[in-house]
């Protein structure tokens, strides 16, 4: 699949506890889903930095109300639709957009106060193409996103609509493909939700997901050892983007968006037959060792770097302590010492903290994104091989695509020296790190033997495609985009 979109629009939406409803249209158009909520759309998932609250949405100095509210919610939403699609006539689809969509698209404000979310919560977000289409030749200054992803495979190696609710869902996309007609063609829909009872909150490889996040200086209350960020490393236009952009485009950001297949009975199947021998565990035990290793946390959230030999449950759910850690020990060497988290787990490559003595906080990303597709089955666990697709609809916005996404992807994950360490290369990222497409190695997954290279026989990750977004801020649907 390649994706090429015009534009992605984002949907949110949740279950249950409908305040009112407005009635079907007098015409027999179908409805757009509208009404508020009396519990909130979200769930606090263990272990992840709270939802803003009301509180701080409205002690803000960000344009909260212009904001749409995906970029600042993170991960604790329960379902979403992703629905691309092309834009064959501008006109009509300018006026629709302008008279029909603008009023219904969720703000930051809106999804942080219960009350206020509305039943299905529609954000949108446009590329390239899709602003080319309609006529906006304003430079927006971003270089990665102007060229398009399908242009950054080398570099490398949507609308979503979110709910808690598959009808409500369903109801929103019937309105939004009868409101405009032809002058849309739908290209691409991914369903995606949050797993089933106690995974909630886990990604397909089982791992807790949404822990570390960048806080917005002056806007989140930072949790200990949050990376505290300028909002314009996030924000288009907010405090200290640098970067000269159209007054219009102040409270928007760039949205990456990647189809992440995971080969997950691949992946459990790796961490059993390379889990490295330890005096007193299981052979699970050594595998689910191997694999916090992998990720520099456990399953359950508890980083490596705090929990080196044993899981630490409590500590992965406690959000005051699981993101409190730098990687330096009394008495270690953090240029050659992996005893506690390898160079070469995924959460030290994508964030090295003390290993660029804490510097970067511009190469940060606000991620947002959620699983898909349906459990492992029966019959792909016993054989060890993936039959149904499955994996991450991966989302991050950023104020710059060069210095977020694409250089995490490209300059960390893809580069077996990062971090630059002494006597020792620490090989790929085996998340996400790719080696164009040869064969991969990595270091520092056997507590016992850190500097043992070890060959990873396959991406247990694959992307299906993706495409960079601009999510605009509200206001400009109805004035810039209706132009
Ligand atoms: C299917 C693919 C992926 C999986 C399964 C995955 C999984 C995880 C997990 C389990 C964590 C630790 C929990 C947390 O802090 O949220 C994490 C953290 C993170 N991931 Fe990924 N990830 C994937 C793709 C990516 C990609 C493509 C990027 C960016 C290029 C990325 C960037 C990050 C960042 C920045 C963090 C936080 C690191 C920190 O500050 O400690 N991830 N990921
Ligand atoms: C929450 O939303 C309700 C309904 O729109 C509004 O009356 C209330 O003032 C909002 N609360 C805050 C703290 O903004
Ligand atoms: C699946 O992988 C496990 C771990 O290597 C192995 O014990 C089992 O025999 C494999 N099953 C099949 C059907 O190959
Ligand atoms: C990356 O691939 C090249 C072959 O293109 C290979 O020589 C090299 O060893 C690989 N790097 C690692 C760290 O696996």
């Amino acid at each position: 699949m390649r994706l090429s979109s015009p534009f992605a629009v984002i949907l949110a939406c949740a279950l249950g506890n409908v305040v009112s409803r407005s009635l079907p249209r007098a015409s027999s158009n179908p409805a757009a889903v509208t009404g508020t909520r009396k519990t909130s759309m979200f769930k606090n998932l263990a272990g992840l930095p709270p939802i803003p609250n009301a509180a701080q949405i409205s002690a803000a100095t960000l344009p909260v109300d212009d904001i749409q509210g995906d970029i600042l919610i993170g991960m604790h939403k329960l379902q979403q639709l992703f629905f691309f699609f092309a834009i064959n006539d501008p006109a009509t689809f300018k006026t629709h957009l302008a008279n029909d969509i603008a009023p219904i698209v969720a703000s930051a404000s809106q999804l942080s106060n219960v009350t206020a979310q509305p039943l299905v919560a529609l954000n949108i977000a446009f590329s390239q193409t899709g602003l080319t289409a309609l006529g906006i030749t304003d430079n927006l200054n971003d270089a990665a996103f102007s060229a398009g992803q399908v242009n950054d495979i080398n570099n490398l190696g949507e609308t979503t609509d979110t709910c808690d609710q598959q009808s409500l869902i369903d109801q929103q996309v019937t309105f939004l493909e009868s409101l405009f007609g032809s002058s849309i063609t739908t290209l691409h829909t991914l369903d995606a939700s949050v797993r089933p009872g106690a995974e909630a909150g886990h990604e397909p490889f089982g791992f807790v997901d949404g822990i570390a996040q960048p806080a917005l200086n002056g806007f989140h209350d930072p949790l200990p050892g949050q990376i505290v960020v300028d909002p314009g490393v996030i924000i288009v236009g907010a405090t200290n983007d640098a970067i000269a952009r159209p007054a219009w485009a102040t409270g928007g950001s760039f949205l990456v968006f990647r189809q992440l297949q995971q080969l997950v009975p691949e992946f459990n199947k790796f961490m059993l037959d390379n889990a490295p021998p330890f005096e007193g565990k299981t052979l699970a035990q050594r595998a689910a060792l191997f694999g916090a290793r992998i990720v520099g946390r456990w399953k359950s959230g508890a980083p490596v770097d705090l929990a080196p030999v044993n899981d630490d449950p409590a500590l992965g759910a406690d959000p005051l302590r699981n993101n409190n850690f730098d990687f330096t020990h009394p008495d270690s060497d953090i240029t050659s010492d992996q005893s506690h988290c390898p160079f070469s787990a995924h959460i030290r490559k994508v964030r090295p903290r003390a290993d660029l003595n804490g510097a970067a906080p511009a190469n940060t990303i606000l991620r947002s994104g959620i699983p898909f597709g349906p459990e492992v089955s029966d019959d792909e666990a016993a054989s060890n091989t993936t039959t149904q697709l499955r994996g991450l609809a991966f989302v991050a916005y950023q104020a710059q695509i060069a210095k977020g996404f694409q250089f995490l992807q490209r300059a960390w994950s893809n580069n077996a020296n990062f971090p630059p360490r002494k006597n020792v290369s620490p090989g790929f990222d085996v998340i996400i790190g790719q080696n164009k497409s040869a064969v991969r190695t990595t270091v520092g997954l056997d507590v016992n033997n850190p500097t043992a290279a070890i060959s990873i026989p396959q991406q247990f990750v694959v992307s299906n495609g993706g495409e960079y977004f601009f999510s605009p801020p509200i206001s400009a649907l109805s004035t810039i985009f209706a132009a």
